[in-house]
C-alpha cells in the first residue's frame, strides 16, 4: 500500500467523479470537515482580494464559504465537469475551469492563494507541488489537505488476507508529501497528520458511501472490475468482521500542507 505513487488514468478519475456528482455531498461530511479546517487557516493569513484558486474544487463547498466570507476573485478547478455543475449552483461569481491540477491553465503567478481539499492524493505529488508553485505569485500561500498511505487500509487488508491481490490505489506516504513541496521550494512548510475512522453497521452502507464519495476509485488500481468471486470473498470477510466487531470501519488519514512560496 505504501508503494510509490502510481497516477490513475486521468479517464478513470473524471469519470468517477462524474458519475459521484450528484451524492457527493450527502456523503463527504469527512471531506467537509477537513475543508472548515483549511477555512480556519487561510482566515488568518491575510488573502482577503487576492485571487484564489481551488484546486479540484469538486461540488464547491470551499468556494461557496470563501465566497460568503467575501473573498471576490475566486477560480475553481476540476477535472470532472459533472462536479463542476453542482459547484456552479452554488456560487455566484466563481470562475471555474475543467482541467487538470498538474497541468494549470493559467499564467504563471496568476493566484496568490491556492487551495486543495481531498483531491492531490489522485495525482503525482511532486507535478501537482511544481505546478501550485508556478501559477502562485512570490509570498503566495498553499492550503491543502491530501489523503495518503493508511487511507482504507482495512479495503487493502481484506485483499492481502484473503490472498487476493490488493485493488487499493497506493496513496503516498506523508512525508513524500512533505518532499514534494520541499523539492518545489516552498517555505516555510508546516505539515500536520490527521486520520478518522469511520464506522458503519452492514457491509452494503460501507460499499455505498464509499461509491458515493466517488472514493471507487482508491480501489481501482486495477481497471479491470472486481470478479464475482473477489466480491464474494471480501462481502464473507467483512461479514465476519461485523458478526466479531458489531461495526465495520474503515480509517482515512491525511496530510494539512500550508505552505509559502519565497
Ligand atoms: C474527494 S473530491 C474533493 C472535492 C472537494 N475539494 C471537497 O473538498 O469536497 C476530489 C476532487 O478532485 C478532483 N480531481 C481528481 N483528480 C484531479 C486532477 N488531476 N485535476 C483536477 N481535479 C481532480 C475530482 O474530480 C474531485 O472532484
Amino acid at each position: 500500500m505504501n508503494s510509490p505513487n502510481q497516477i490513475l488514468p486521468r479517464q478513470q478519475v473524471q469519470n468517477q467523479f462524474d458519475h459521484a456528482a450528484s451524492t457527493y455531498d450527502n456523503v463527504a461530511w469527512l471531506q467537509r470537515k477537513m475543508g472548515d479546517a483549511l477555512l480556519k487557516l487561510i482566515a488568518k493569513a491575510d488573502l482577503s482580494g487576492t485571487p484564489i484558486i481551488d484546486l479540484g474544487c469538486g461540488t464547491g463547498e470551499l468556494l461557496r464559504k470563501l465566497e460568503s466570507l467575501g473573498h471576490e476573485h475566486l477560480t475553481g478547478l476540476d477535472i470532472s465537469e459533472k462536479m463542476i455543475d453542482v459547484a456552479k449552483e452554488k456560487t455566484e461569481q466563481v470562475t471555474f475551469l475543467q482541467a487538470d491540477l498538474e497541468s494549470i491553465p493559467a499564467d504563471d503567478e496568476s493566484y496568490f492563494g491556492a487551495v486543495s481539499n481531498a483531491a492531490i492524493q489522485w495525482c503525482d505529488p511532486h507535478v501537482a507541488a511544481g505546478e501550485i508553485h508556478r501559477v502562485l505569485q512570490p509570498s503566495g500561500f498553499v492550503f491543502l489537505n491530501s489523503f495518503v498511505s493508511g487511507t482504507l487500509s482495512q479495503w487493502h487488508d481484506a485483499f492481502v488476507s484473503n490472498g487476493l491481490e490488493s485493488r487499493v490505489h497506493p496513496l503516498a506516504a506523508p512525508t513524500e508529501m512533505e518532499a514534494a513541496f520541499q523539492s518545489a521550494e516552498f517555505y516555510p512548510i508546516a505539515v500536520q497528520q490527521f486520520k478518522e475512522t469511520t464506522s458503519f453497521r452492514s457491509i452494503e452502507s460501507m460499499f455505498a458511501s464509499i461509491k458515493q464519495l466517488g472514493a471507487t476509485n482508491a480501489m481501482a488500481s486495477r481497471s479491470k472490475r472486481m470478479s464475482r468471486s473477489e466480491y464474494e470473498t471480501l462481502k464473507q470477510h467483512f461479514a465476519s468482521m461485523l458478526e466479531d466487531r458489531g461495526r465495520l470501519e474503515l480509517d482515512f488519514t491525511w496530510v494539512q500542507i500550508v505552505a509559502k512560496k519565497d
